[in-house]
Protein backbone atom coordinates (compact mmCIF):
# COMPACT_ATOMS: atom_id res chain seq x y z
CA UNK A 1 0.00 0.00 0.00
CA UNK A 2 1.05 3.59 -0.68
CA UNK A 3 2.89 5.65 2.10
CA UNK A 4 -0.29 8.34 1.78
CA UNK A 5 -2.70 6.02 1.54
CA UNK A 6 -1.37 4.18 5.05
CA UNK A 7 -0.60 7.36 6.23
CA UNK A 8 -4.36 9.02 5.56
CA UNK A 9 -5.50 5.56 7.77
CA UNK A 10 -3.26 6.05 10.77
CA UNK A 11 -3.96 9.86 10.80
CA UNK A 12 -8.31 8.05 10.55
CA UNK A 13 -7.43 6.26 13.76
CA UNK A 14 -5.54 8.32 15.32
CA UNK A 15 -1.69 6.67 15.01
CA UNK A 16 -0.17 9.12 13.15
CA UNK A 17 2.93 8.61 16.00
CA UNK A 18 4.45 5.57 14.20
CA UNK A 19 5.24 7.92 11.75
CA UNK A 20 6.73 10.37 13.54
CA UNK A 21 10.78 10.14 12.47
CA UNK A 22 9.10 8.58 8.79
CA UNK A 23 11.07 11.82 7.30
CA UNK A 24 14.51 11.01 8.80
CA UNK A 25 14.60 7.71 7.17
CA UNK A 26 16.50 6.00 4.63
CA UNK A 27 14.59 4.05 1.76
CA UNK A 28 15.36 0.96 3.05
CA UNK A 29 13.58 1.85 6.84
CA UNK A 30 10.64 3.22 5.04
CA UNK A 31 9.95 0.26 3.20
CA UNK A 32 9.82 -2.07 6.91
CA UNK A 33 7.81 0.56 8.30
CA UNK A 34 5.46 0.72 5.56
CA UNK A 35 5.53 -3.16 5.10
CA UNK A 36 4.50 -3.78 9.35
CA UNK A 37 1.77 -1.11 8.52
CA UNK A 38 0.12 -2.69 5.51
CA UNK A 39 0.87 -6.33 7.25
CA UNK A 40 -2.01 -4.98 10.17
CA UNK A 41 -5.72 -5.07 9.96
CA UNK A 42 -6.17 -1.29 10.99
CA UNK A 43 -9.85 -1.73 11.34
CA UNK A 44 -9.55 -4.31 13.36
CA UNK A 45 -6.86 -2.85 15.43
CA UNK A 46 -8.57 0.60 15.99
CA UNK A 47 -11.95 -1.45 17.50
CA UNK A 48 -9.05 -3.67 19.80
CA UNK A 49 -8.03 -0.75 21.12
CA UNK A 50 -11.42 0.80 22.31
CA UNK A 51 -12.60 -2.85 23.92
CA UNK A 52 -9.16 -4.45 24.63
CA UNK A 53 -6.39 -2.20 25.24
CA UNK A 54 -7.62 1.30 26.83
CA UNK A 55 -10.14 -0.57 28.85
CA UNK A 56 -9.46 -4.14 30.86
CA UNK A 57 -12.59 -6.08 29.52
CA UNK A 58 -14.14 -8.20 32.56
CA UNK A 59 -13.74 -11.16 32.32
CA UNK A 60 -16.96 -12.99 31.06
CA UNK A 61 -17.21 -16.94 32.93
CA UNK A 62 -19.74 -18.78 32.00
CA UNK A 63 -22.23 -18.89 34.06
CA UNK A 64 -23.01 -22.97 34.20
CA UNK A 65 -19.26 -24.30 34.74
CA UNK A 66 -19.30 -28.06 34.99
CA UNK A 67 -16.74 -30.96 34.96
CA UNK A 68 -16.27 -32.51 31.69
CA UNK A 69 -16.51 -36.06 30.85
CA UNK A 70 -13.46 -37.40 29.09
CA UNK A 71 -12.73 -40.84 26.96
CA UNK A 72 -10.98 -42.18 29.69
CA UNK A 73 -7.26 -43.43 29.00
CA UNK A 74 -8.32 -47.20 29.53
CA UNK A 75 -11.59 -48.01 27.95
CA UNK A 76 -14.14 -49.21 29.80
CA UNK A 77 -15.75 -52.41 29.73
CA UNK A 78 -18.85 -51.09 27.63
CA UNK A 79 -16.52 -48.42 25.75
CA UNK A 80 -13.85 -51.50 24.38
CA UNK A 81 -15.70 -52.02 21.41
CA UNK A 82 -15.58 -48.10 20.25
CA UNK A 83 -11.87 -47.97 21.11
CA UNK A 84 -10.78 -50.81 18.97
CA UNK A 85 -13.02 -49.53 16.46
CA UNK A 86 -11.30 -45.98 16.52
CA UNK A 87 -7.75 -47.80 16.74
CA UNK A 88 -9.06 -49.19 13.67
CA UNK A 89 -10.59 -46.33 12.37
CA UNK A 90 -7.55 -43.54 12.92
CA UNK A 91 -4.73 -46.32 11.33
CA UNK A 92 -7.15 -46.07 8.49
CA UNK A 93 -6.84 -42.46 7.91
CA UNK A 94 -2.80 -42.14 8.18
CA UNK A 95 -3.00 -45.46 5.83
CA UNK A 96 -5.23 -43.19 3.37
CA UNK A 97 -2.72 -39.81 4.15
CA UNK A 98 -5.76 -37.82 5.86
CA UNK A 99 -3.82 -36.89 8.54
CA UNK A 100 -1.21 -34.26 8.38
CA UNK A 101 1.03 -32.81 10.90
CA UNK A 102 0.72 -29.18 12.33
CA UNK A 103 3.69 -28.00 14.98
CA UNK A 104 3.44 -24.52 16.01
CA UNK A 105 6.71 -22.65 16.22
CA UNK A 106 6.12 -19.49 16.23
CA UNK A 107 6.39 -18.65 19.81
CA UNK A 108 9.04 -15.77 21.42
CA UNK A 109 10.55 -18.54 23.99
CA UNK A 110 11.32 -16.01 26.21
CA UNK A 111 11.61 -18.06 29.52
CA UNK A 112 13.56 -20.29 28.16
CA UNK A 113 16.21 -17.39 26.77
CA UNK A 114 17.23 -19.62 23.82
CA UNK A 115 19.06 -17.64 20.90
CA UNK A 116 17.61 -19.33 18.17
CA UNK A 117 13.97 -20.60 17.38
CA UNK A 118 13.31 -22.98 19.88
CA UNK A 119 12.74 -26.18 17.97
CA UNK A 120 16.52 -25.93 17.37
CA UNK A 121 17.16 -26.73 21.55
CA UNK A 122 19.01 -29.67 21.98
CA UNK A 123 17.20 -32.04 25.00
CA UNK A 124 17.13 -35.91 23.80
CA UNK A 125 18.86 -37.30 26.77
CA UNK A 126 22.02 -39.02 25.11
CA UNK A 127 22.49 -37.27 21.13
CA UNK A 128 21.49 -34.06 22.12
CA UNK A 129 18.85 -34.45 19.06
CA UNK A 130 17.17 -30.82 18.29
CA UNK A 131 13.05 -30.75 19.25
CA UNK A 132 12.96 -29.93 15.34
CA UNK A 133 14.76 -33.28 14.64
CA UNK A 134 12.54 -35.68 17.46
CA UNK A 135 8.82 -34.37 15.50
CA UNK A 136 10.56 -35.11 12.22
CA UNK A 137 11.58 -38.77 12.82
CA UNK A 138 8.95 -39.60 14.89
CA UNK A 139 6.61 -38.29 11.58
CA UNK A 140 9.13 -40.62 9.69
CA UNK A 141 8.57 -43.21 11.76
CA UNK A 142 4.94 -43.39 11.54
CA UNK A 143 5.09 -42.57 8.06
CA UNK A 144 6.84 -45.85 7.70
CA UNK A 145 4.49 -47.87 9.72
CA UNK A 146 1.44 -46.19 7.98
CA UNK A 147 3.41 -46.71 4.45
CA UNK A 148 1.95 -43.17 3.61
CA UNK A 149 4.07 -39.73 3.85
CA UNK A 150 2.41 -37.29 6.35
CA UNK A 151 2.79 -33.81 5.28
CA UNK A 152 3.98 -31.18 7.57
CA UNK A 153 2.74 -27.81 8.04
CA UNK A 154 5.26 -25.73 10.73
CA UNK A 155 3.91 -22.08 11.80
CA UNK A 156 6.56 -19.62 12.47
CA UNK A 157 6.32 -16.02 12.93
CA UNK A 158 8.52 -13.21 11.79
CA UNK A 159 10.79 -13.34 14.79
CA UNK A 160 11.98 -17.07 13.43
CA UNK A 161 10.88 -17.86 9.76
CA UNK A 162 13.89 -17.32 8.43
CA UNK A 163 16.26 -19.11 11.28
CA UNK A 164 13.82 -21.98 11.12
CA UNK A 165 14.07 -22.27 7.52
CA UNK A 166 17.35 -22.21 7.00
CA UNK A 167 18.08 -25.15 10.18
CA UNK A 168 16.08 -27.57 8.19
CA UNK A 169 17.74 -26.90 4.84
CA UNK A 170 21.24 -26.70 6.89
CA UNK A 171 19.83 -30.27 8.01
CA UNK A 172 18.38 -31.86 5.40
CA UNK A 173 14.68 -31.82 6.87
CA UNK A 174 15.98 -34.37 8.70
CA UNK A 175 15.68 -36.72 6.08
CA UNK A 176 11.54 -35.33 5.22
CA UNK A 177 11.35 -34.79 1.59
CA UNK A 178 11.10 -30.95 1.18
CA UNK A 179 7.89 -30.66 -0.33
CA UNK A 180 5.90 -32.56 2.17
CA UNK A 181 7.27 -29.66 5.00
CA UNK A 182 5.04 -26.37 4.10
CA UNK A 183 6.38 -23.39 6.56
CA UNK A 184 3.83 -20.75 7.09
CA UNK A 185 4.27 -17.64 9.24
CA UNK A 186 1.50 -16.09 11.73
CA UNK A 187 0.20 -12.95 12.13
CA UNK A 188 1.73 -10.42 14.06
CA UNK A 189 0.06 -8.05 16.80
CA UNK A 190 2.01 -4.53 17.81
CA UNK A 191 2.25 -3.05 21.25
CA UNK A 192 0.64 -0.52 22.59
CA UNK A 193 0.77 2.08 25.30
CA UNK A 194 -1.73 1.76 28.20
CA UNK A 195 -3.41 4.81 26.42
CA UNK A 196 -3.94 3.14 23.51
CA UNK A 197 -0.94 4.14 20.67
CA UNK A 198 1.01 1.81 18.69
CA UNK A 199 4.30 1.64 19.98
CA UNK A 200 7.82 2.00 17.89
CA UNK A 201 10.76 -0.35 18.64
CA UNK A 202 12.62 1.49 16.53
CA UNK A 203 12.84 4.34 14.54
CA UNK A 204 11.63 2.19 11.85
CA UNK A 205 9.95 -0.74 13.25
CA UNK A 206 6.61 -1.16 15.53
CA UNK A 207 7.19 -3.14 18.67
CA UNK A 208 5.18 -6.50 16.94
CA UNK A 209 5.16 -9.87 18.74
CA UNK A 210 3.35 -12.91 17.54
CA UNK A 211 -0.53 -12.59 17.70
CA UNK A 212 -0.81 -16.11 19.67
CA UNK A 213 -0.77 -19.77 18.90
CA UNK A 214 -4.96 -19.23 18.25
CA UNK A 215 -3.55 -16.93 15.21
CA UNK A 216 -2.70 -20.26 13.99
CA UNK A 217 -6.05 -20.57 12.55
CA UNK A 218 -6.26 -17.80 10.42
CA UNK A 219 -2.69 -17.96 9.29
CA UNK A 220 -3.63 -21.72 7.89
CA UNK A 221 -6.28 -19.97 5.63
CA UNK A 222 -4.04 -17.13 4.78
CA UNK A 223 -0.92 -18.51 3.92
CA UNK A 224 -2.53 -21.34 1.52
CA UNK A 225 -1.51 -24.04 3.93
CA UNK A 226 -5.40 -25.27 3.78
CA UNK A 227 -5.90 -25.27 0.17
CA UNK A 228 -2.81 -27.38 0.03
CA UNK A 229 -4.56 -29.58 2.35
CA UNK A 230 -7.15 -29.68 0.73
CA UNK A 231 -5.19 -30.32 -2.65
CA UNK A 232 -3.48 -33.67 -0.77
CA UNK A 233 -6.60 -34.81 0.58
CA UNK A 234 -5.91 -33.77 3.92
CA UNK A 235 -9.05 -34.25 6.72
CA UNK A 236 -7.78 -34.06 10.07
CA UNK A 237 -4.62 -32.01 11.62
CA UNK A 238 -2.57 -33.17 14.35
CA UNK A 239 -2.04 -30.19 16.53
CA UNK A 240 1.28 -29.95 18.59
CA UNK A 241 3.57 -27.38 20.30
CA UNK A 242 7.20 -26.79 19.67
CA UNK A 243 8.48 -27.53 23.38
CA UNK A 244 6.88 -30.77 24.35
CA UNK A 245 9.35 -33.79 22.80
CA UNK A 246 7.31 -36.55 24.40
CA UNK A 247 4.19 -35.83 22.85
CA UNK A 248 2.67 -38.16 20.35
CA UNK A 249 2.74 -36.66 17.24
CA UNK A 250 0.24 -39.29 15.55
CA UNK A 251 -1.87 -40.90 17.61
CA UNK A 252 -4.22 -43.55 16.20
CA UNK A 253 -6.49 -44.58 19.01
CA UNK A 254 -7.02 -40.21 19.38
CA UNK A 255 -7.50 -39.38 15.74
CA UNK A 256 -10.28 -42.36 15.26
CA UNK A 257 -12.24 -40.89 18.58
CA UNK A 258 -12.08 -37.60 17.22
CA UNK A 259 -13.60 -39.03 13.88
CA UNK A 260 -15.75 -41.49 14.80
CA UNK A 261 -17.08 -38.73 17.14
CA UNK A 262 -17.69 -36.20 14.27
CA UNK A 263 -16.10 -33.78 16.24
CA UNK A 264 -14.73 -30.93 14.68
CA UNK A 265 -11.88 -30.34 17.26
CA UNK A 266 -10.50 -32.48 20.27
CA UNK A 267 -7.76 -32.43 22.77
CA UNK A 268 -6.02 -34.79 25.14
CA UNK A 269 -5.79 -33.99 29.10
CA UNK A 270 -4.01 -35.60 31.55
CA UNK A 271 -4.91 -35.32 35.28
CA UNK A 272 -3.81 -32.45 37.27
CA UNK A 273 -0.79 -32.64 39.36
CA UNK A 274 -3.00 -30.47 42.44
CA UNK A 275 -6.06 -28.45 41.99
CA UNK A 276 -4.20 -24.92 41.48
CA UNK A 277 -1.86 -26.56 38.94
CA UNK A 278 -1.19 -23.40 36.28
CA UNK A 279 -2.63 -25.39 33.32
CA UNK A 280 -5.74 -24.63 31.77
CA UNK A 281 -9.10 -26.81 32.73
CA UNK A 282 -11.29 -28.25 30.15
CA UNK A 283 -14.68 -28.00 31.57
CA UNK A 284 -17.99 -27.91 30.53
CA UNK A 285 -19.92 -24.51 30.53
CA UNK A 286 -22.77 -23.59 29.41
CA UNK A 287 -23.16 -26.69 27.28
CA UNK A 288 -19.86 -26.50 25.47
CA UNK A 289 -16.36 -28.21 26.04
CA UNK A 290 -14.39 -25.27 26.55
CA UNK A 291 -10.74 -24.60 28.43
CA UNK A 292 -10.79 -21.84 31.51
CA UNK A 293 -7.41 -20.64 32.62
CA UNK A 294 -5.83 -21.67 35.82
CA UNK A 295 -5.88 -18.06 36.68
CA UNK A 296 -9.69 -17.26 35.88
CA UNK A 297 -11.61 -20.96 37.51
CA UNK A 298 -12.41 -19.77 40.81
CA UNK A 299 -10.47 -21.41 43.51
CA UNK A 300 -13.83 -22.85 45.36
CA UNK A 301 -14.29 -24.57 42.04
CA UNK A 302 -10.46 -25.74 41.37
CA UNK A 303 -10.48 -27.43 44.74
CA UNK A 304 -13.91 -29.15 45.12
CA UNK A 305 -13.95 -32.62 45.11
CA UNK A 306 -16.09 -35.64 44.44
CA UNK A 307 -17.42 -37.86 47.34
CA UNK A 308 -14.19 -40.70 46.88
CA UNK A 309 -11.92 -36.94 47.35
CA UNK A 310 -10.85 -37.37 44.12
CA UNK A 311 -10.37 -33.14 42.09
CA UNK A 312 -14.10 -32.48 39.84
CA UNK A 313 -11.85 -30.38 37.96
CA UNK A 314 -9.18 -32.57 36.95
CA UNK A 315 -8.74 -31.91 33.56
CA UNK A 316 -5.53 -30.02 32.27
CA UNK A 317 -4.89 -28.86 28.90
CA UNK A 318 -1.74 -30.22 27.57
CA UNK A 319 -2.12 -28.40 24.56
CA UNK A 320 -2.31 -31.30 21.98
CA UNK A 321 -5.44 -31.58 19.56
CA UNK A 322 -6.84 -32.88 16.35
CA UNK A 323 -8.63 -30.33 14.36
CA UNK A 324 -10.70 -31.07 10.96
CA UNK A 325 -9.58 -29.32 7.87
CA UNK A 326 -13.42 -28.39 7.41
CA UNK A 327 -13.52 -26.78 10.76
CA UNK A 328 -10.62 -24.13 9.89
CA UNK A 329 -12.59 -23.33 7.05
CA UNK A 330 -15.87 -22.64 8.67
CA UNK A 331 -13.77 -20.50 11.21
CA UNK A 332 -12.41 -18.13 8.75
CA UNK A 333 -15.70 -18.35 6.29
CA UNK A 334 -17.11 -14.81 8.10
CA UNK A 335 -13.78 -12.90 7.10
CA UNK A 336 -11.82 -13.13 10.28
CA UNK A 337 -11.55 -15.47 12.70
CA UNK A 338 -13.88 -14.79 15.53
CA UNK A 339 -11.91 -16.02 18.53
CA UNK A 340 -11.59 -13.62 21.66
CA UNK A 341 -8.30 -11.46 22.34
CA UNK A 342 -6.55 -12.36 25.77
CA UNK A 343 -4.94 -9.03 26.82
CA UNK A 344 -1.46 -8.46 28.98
CA UNK A 345 0.43 -6.25 30.42
CA UNK A 346 4.04 -6.14 29.79
CA UNK A 347 7.14 -4.59 30.10
CA UNK A 348 7.75 -3.40 26.44
CA UNK A 349 11.28 -1.31 25.39
CA UNK A 350 9.72 1.57 23.18
CA UNK A 351 11.15 4.70 21.14
CA UNK A 352 9.50 7.60 22.46
CA UNK A 353 8.77 11.18 20.95
CA UNK A 354 11.99 12.20 21.44
CA UNK A 355 13.46 9.43 19.39
CA UNK A 356 14.92 7.93 23.13
CA UNK A 357 15.11 4.21 23.57
CA UNK A 358 12.70 3.77 27.09
CA UNK A 359 13.31 0.48 28.94
CA UNK A 360 10.58 0.27 31.44
CA UNK A 361 10.65 -1.23 34.88
CA UNK A 362 7.29 -1.43 35.29
CA UNK A 363 4.01 -3.30 32.76
CA UNK A 364 4.09 -0.20 29.87
CA UNK A 365 2.06 -2.18 27.36
CA UNK A 366 -0.66 -4.05 26.40
CA UNK A 367 0.14 -7.10 24.28
CA UNK A 368 -2.75 -8.98 22.43
CA UNK A 369 -2.90 -12.72 21.90
CA UNK A 370 -5.44 -14.97 20.44
CA UNK A 371 -5.17 -18.84 22.18
CA UNK A 372 -6.12 -21.77 20.09
CA UNK A 373 -8.54 -23.40 23.01
CA UNK A 374 -10.70 -20.66 22.51
CA UNK A 375 -11.76 -22.51 19.32
CA UNK A 376 -12.84 -25.66 21.14
CA UNK A 377 -16.53 -24.14 22.27
CA UNK A 378 -17.15 -23.52 18.64
CA UNK A 379 -16.43 -26.85 17.87
CA UNK A 380 -19.59 -29.03 17.18
CA UNK A 381 -19.01 -32.68 18.72
CA UNK A 382 -15.95 -31.65 20.73
CA UNK A 383 -14.32 -34.31 22.82
CA UNK A 384 -11.52 -34.34 25.51
CA UNK A 385 -9.66 -37.80 25.80
CA UNK A 386 -7.12 -38.56 28.34
CA UNK A 387 -3.44 -39.57 28.22
CA UNK A 388 -0.97 -39.93 30.24
CA UNK A 389 1.25 -37.14 31.84
CA UNK A 390 4.58 -39.43 32.16
CA UNK A 391 4.13 -40.63 28.44
CA UNK A 392 3.49 -37.46 26.67
CA UNK A 393 3.61 -34.50 28.37
CA UNK A 394 6.99 -32.52 29.66
CA UNK A 395 7.42 -29.24 28.09
CA UNK A 396 10.38 -27.42 27.46
CA UNK A 397 9.43 -23.82 28.95
CA UNK A 398 11.65 -22.50 31.83
CA UNK A 399 15.60 -22.45 31.37
CA UNK A 400 15.85 -23.98 34.89
CA UNK A 401 13.18 -25.87 37.66
CA UNK A 402 9.72 -26.95 36.54
CA UNK A 403 9.75 -28.13 32.85
CA UNK A 404 13.21 -27.29 32.11
CA UNK A 405 15.54 -29.30 29.65
CA UNK A 406 16.75 -30.96 33.07
CA UNK A 407 12.82 -32.21 33.65
CA UNK A 408 12.25 -33.32 30.14
CA UNK A 409 15.73 -35.01 29.60
CA UNK A 410 15.01 -36.84 32.80
CA UNK A 411 10.87 -37.18 31.51
CA UNK A 412 11.92 -38.94 28.19
CA UNK A 413 14.83 -40.96 30.24
CA UNK A 414 12.05 -42.41 32.38
CA UNK A 415 10.05 -43.10 29.79
CA UNK A 416 12.58 -45.10 27.50
CA UNK A 417 13.11 -47.44 30.83
CA UNK A 418 9.72 -48.22 31.04
CA UNK A 419 9.09 -49.01 27.33
CA UNK A 420 12.17 -51.25 27.40
CA UNK A 421 11.49 -52.97 30.34
CA UNK A 422 8.11 -53.44 28.79
CA UNK A 423 9.86 -55.21 25.97
CA UNK A 424 11.79 -57.37 28.78
CA UNK A 425 15.09 -55.20 29.18
CA UNK A 426 16.08 -54.87 32.58
CA UNK A 427 16.91 -51.09 33.44
CA UNK A 428 19.51 -51.05 36.14
CA UNK A 429 18.22 -48.47 39.27
CA UNK A 430 18.66 -46.17 42.06
CA UNK A 431 16.55 -45.04 44.29
CA UNK A 432 13.93 -46.31 42.01
CA UNK A 433 14.88 -44.38 39.02
CA UNK A 434 16.88 -45.02 35.80
CA UNK A 435 20.76 -45.06 37.15
CA UNK A 436 21.61 -44.85 33.30
CA UNK A 437 21.30 -43.14 30.01
CA UNK A 438 18.68 -44.11 27.74
CA UNK A 439 17.36 -42.76 24.05
CA UNK A 440 15.23 -44.45 22.32
CA UNK A 441 15.14 -43.06 18.39
CA UNK A 442 11.81 -42.23 17.04
CA UNK A 443 12.69 -43.85 13.83
CA UNK A 444 13.65 -47.54 16.27
CA UNK A 445 9.95 -47.07 18.22
CA UNK A 446 7.33 -44.36 17.84
CA UNK A 447 5.91 -46.26 20.73
CA UNK A 448 6.02 -48.70 23.37
CA UNK A 449 3.47 -51.13 21.59
CA UNK A 450 6.55 -50.96 18.55
CA UNK A 451 9.13 -51.20 20.43
CA UNK A 452 7.96 -54.43 22.60
CA UNK A 453 7.07 -55.50 18.65
CA UNK A 454 10.38 -55.25 17.62
CA UNK A 455 11.54 -57.55 20.29
CA UNK A 456 14.80 -55.20 20.87
CA UNK A 457 18.00 -57.21 21.48
CA UNK A 458 20.23 -55.00 23.91
CA UNK A 459 23.42 -56.27 25.73
CA UNK A 460 23.06 -55.94 29.62
CA UNK A 461 22.71 -52.37 30.02
CA UNK A 462 25.13 -51.35 33.22
CA UNK A 463 24.95 -48.33 35.56
CA UNK A 464 25.93 -45.14 34.47
CA UNK A 465 26.05 -46.11 30.88
CA UNK A 466 24.38 -44.54 27.89
CA UNK A 467 22.71 -46.43 25.50
CA UNK A 468 20.99 -45.23 22.20
CA UNK A 469 18.45 -47.50 20.14
CA UNK A 470 18.68 -46.35 16.80
CA UNK A 471 16.74 -47.12 13.73
P1 LIG B 1 4.06 -20.58 24.94
O1 LIG B 1 2.75 -20.17 25.44
O2 LIG B 1 4.90 -21.43 25.84
O3 LIG B 1 4.86 -19.28 24.51
O4 LIG B 1 3.86 -21.32 23.56
P2 LIG B 1 6.33 -19.09 23.95
O5 LIG B 1 6.28 -17.78 23.22
O6 LIG B 1 6.84 -20.26 23.19
O7 LIG B 1 7.24 -18.97 25.23
P3 LIG B 1 7.37 -17.81 26.32
O8 LIG B 1 6.00 -17.68 26.94
O9 LIG B 1 7.80 -16.57 25.59
O10 LIG B 1 8.40 -18.32 27.26
C1 LIG B 1 3.32 -22.59 23.45
C2 LIG B 1 3.45 -23.03 22.01
O11 LIG B 1 2.74 -22.16 21.17
C3 LIG B 1 3.58 -21.61 20.18
C4 LIG B 1 4.99 -21.74 20.74
O12 LIG B 1 5.95 -21.72 19.71
C5 LIG B 1 4.88 -23.06 21.46
O13 LIG B 1 4.96 -24.13 20.53
N1 LIG B 1 3.20 -20.20 19.94
C6 LIG B 1 2.99 -19.36 20.97
C7 LIG B 1 3.09 -19.78 18.64
O14 LIG B 1 3.32 -20.56 17.68
N2 LIG B 1 2.75 -18.49 18.43
C8 LIG B 1 2.51 -17.62 19.42
O15 LIG B 1 2.18 -16.45 19.12
C9 LIG B 1 2.62 -18.07 20.73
Amino acid sequence: MAQKLIAQKLAQIGQSGVLRFYDKLDMEERERLLGQLDALDLGMIVNLIETQVKVKAPLALPTDIQPVTTYPRAPRGDQKEHYAKAFARGEELLRQGKVAAFLVAGGQGTRLGYDGPKGEYPVSPVMNKPLFQLFAEQLLGNARTYGKTIPWYIMTSDANDSATRAFFQRHRHFGYDEKDVFFFQQGMMPAFSLTGEMLLAEKDSLALSPDGHGGSLRALMKSGALADMKRRGVEHLSYFQVDNPLVHCMDARFLGLHDLSGSEMSSKTVGKAHALEKVGNFCMADGKVQVIEYSDLPEALAKSTNADGTLRFNAGSIAIHALRVSFIERLNAGGDLNLPWHRAEKKVPFVDANGKTVKPDAPNAVKLEQFVFDAIPLAENAIVYETDRAEEFSPVKNAEGADSPTTCRRDQVLRAARWLEAAGIDVPKLNDAPDCNLEISPLYAVSKAQLVERKPRVPAINSGQSVYLEK
